[in-house]
């Protein structure tokens, strides 16, 4: 039987910085407002010309060349992302696909939100697993900035724009594995974060209304509890059912998306400060990409060595999460 290997990463961050005391020039919050309750001090923003994809590719030619894998090999691209070059199609897979010069392999997006990279993980790791796919390119990219309200303090303070990417590869051997990928979701909750319009659920009122009914909306505070609550049982449950310990995992890699829910979920978990991977404060909320991101952080500072197992976990707009164990396998040593 064949295993999935994950196997390198990359990332792409924006040049343009927009700091907290940028937005309290925008709408009614405070640097103090903002960092005391999200651990937020600066995000990026992507350029107007600059699309998802093209962030996408960049963190993806990273990965890529990390992995040692001929790009010609890749057989699979999946995108996750809510913040696509285009509402329904084409997907942002394909382009990023194209920009890379791969073989026409399968490429689709991931419509999971913030738990979009952990579902695309999955995905990869069930290609892979049987049989159908041997090289899977995951990325998680999005450009927020182009779907946040910036006269909205209860969302554009959280949000920004970046791009992570990872090659998954087939493996015969055991010890490389992504051990255990858990994904779930509740459509109960569906209104709780939200694009309302734009799709086939719009009112389809003046264009003007509707072009407004796609940014996001979000029921912060009712949002924050569930992810708490979810996040906390979703962890406990993935290390029990594969008896790992916490102090077994090197790298904890939450979602970036308020440092007082990675600090709950940490707690919980009586996780050490130095096995929680942060880049909250510098790069905000990047939903589907915050988790590449700070798995490259870590990467980048030669702190994420072959053999570590990392825990990831997510929770977004579906509501939807997920939590994986996933040791770091490169074939470049
Ligand atoms: O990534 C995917 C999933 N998303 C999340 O997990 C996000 C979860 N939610 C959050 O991170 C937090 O709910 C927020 C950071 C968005 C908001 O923090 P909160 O502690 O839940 O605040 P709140 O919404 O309960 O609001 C508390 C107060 C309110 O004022 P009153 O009614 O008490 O007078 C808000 O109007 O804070 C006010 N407020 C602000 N004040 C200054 C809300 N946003 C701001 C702001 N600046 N930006």
């Amino acid at each position: 039987m064949a295993y999935a290997a994950f196997r390198s990463i990359g990332a792409y961050v924006p040049q343009k910085v927009l700091t907290n005391n940028d937005l309290a020039e925008m709408v009614d919050t405070s640097d103090e407002w903002i960092y005391k309750r999200t651990g937020i001090k600066e995000r990026r923003i992507a350029a107007k010309e600059e699309k998802t994809s093209d962030m996408g590719t960049k963190a993806a030619e990273l990965a890529i060349e990390r992995s040692g894998v001929p790009r010609e090999d890749i057989d699979l691209v999946v995108c996750g992302t809510i913040s696509p070059d285009y509402f329904n199609m084409p997907a942002t897979a394909t382009i990023i696909s194209n920009n890379l010069g791969l073989n026409s392999p399968m490429a689709f997006d991931m419509s999971a939100a913030c738990t979009g990279f952990i579902y695309s993980l999955s995905i990869a790791k069930a290609f892979v697993e049987s049989g159908m796919k041997k090289n899977v390119l995951v990325v998680g990219a999005e450009k927020l900035s182009a779907i946040t309200d910036f006269t909205d303090r209860g969302t554009c303070i959280l949000f920004g724009d970046g791009a992570g990417a990872a090659v998954i590869s087939a493996t015969e051997n055991k010890e490389e594995a992504i051990i255990d990928i858990h994904t779930a979701a509740d459509g109960a909750y569906a209104d709780l974060l939200m694009t309302p319009n734009g799709g086939s659920g719009s009112q389809h009122d003046a264009l003007e209304s509707e072009a407004a009914g796609c940014y996001m909306q979000m029921k912060g505070n009712e949002t924050f509890k569930i992810a708490v609550r979810t996040l906390t049982k979703d962890v406990k449950e993935i290390l029990a059912h594969n008896n790992i310990e916490s102090d077994s995992i090197k790298h904890f890699v939450p979602h970036q998306a308020n440092l007082r829910i990675i600090k709950a979920v940490g707690d919980a978990l009586k996780m050490k400060k130095e096995q929680v991977v942060l880049t909250v404060e510098k790069y905000g909320n990047t939903s589907g990409a915050s988790i590449p991101m700070a798995i490259n952080d870590i990467y980048e500072k030669g702190e994420l060595k072959a053999g570590e197992l990392m825990l990831l976990d997510a929770f977004g707009g579906g509501l939807t999460w997920g939590s994986a164990l996933v040791p770091f396998s490169p074939l470049k040593k």
